[in-house]
């Protein structure tokens, strides 16, 4: 059975998918430990605490970056967590958090990286004008949506759209992606050469 946190800043869909995927026995081998907000009163701390998990709010305002990580990664460590899923969570991640748990640091990411990455992903498409977008689960490195691709998931960008109504379709797809992705990597049948993951 593997460990995994889950680190978030808002409503936890993505949390919530992963939690689903688990109870529904398609991630058969992990088991949530911990959720951890950087923010107070957000959602997904309420639905961690209604399903039973564990959930705790650690305060980044006004914290120096990695003061904040050293309090996040020593809960994560007392929670003997294994595998980050990082699930919107609205915070940069400090070079010292990354090296504690070198490609054991998973994002989701509402766009085809390196396309968009940053805020409003999917308003930047949108307006860019791409006839396709998606979602890309990826390891995470020190830069800013950026570590190797674990997998990715493409949807379609209609002509009746606006910036909602993709972001919605996108996020259907982020909720399969997320669970399909965490099983790749604790099968643990892949490697990683250079940017390239490659599975078997
Ligand atoms: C998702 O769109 C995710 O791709 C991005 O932040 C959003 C989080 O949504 N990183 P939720 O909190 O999981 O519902």
């Amino acid at each position: 059975m593997h460990n995994l946190g889950i680190l978030l800043s808002g409503r936890g869909s993505n949390f919530i998918a992963i939690a689903d995927s688990i109870d529904a026995v398609r991630i058969p081998n992990a088991r949530i430990a911990v959720v951890i907000s950087n923010k107070a009163d957000v959602a997904g701390i309420e639905t961690a605490k209604q399903r039973g998990i564990k959930a705790l709010v650690i305060p980044s305002k006004g914290v120096p970056r990695e003061e904040h990580d050293r309090a996040v990664v020593a809960a994560l460590k007392e929670n003997s967590v294994e595998w980050i899923c990082l699930a919107g969570y609205l915070r940069l991640l400090s070079p010292w958090l990354v090296q504690q748990f070198p490609q054991r640091i998973l994002n989701i990411h509402p766009s085809l990286l390196p396309a968009f990455p940053g805020l409003d992903a999917q308003k930047q498409a949108f307006d860019y004008g791409v006839k396709v977008s998606g979602c890309t689960v990826h390891f995470v490195d020190e830069q800013l949506d950026h570590g190797a691709i674990i997998l990715q998931k493409t949807v379609p960008v209609l002509d009746t759209d606006d910036d909602r109504t993709l972001a919605a379709r996108i996020l259907e797809q982020e909720h399969v992606a997320y669970s399909e992705a965490i099983n790749i990597v604790l099968g643990g049948r892949y490697k990683v050469a250079g940017r390239r993951l490659i599975q078997g």
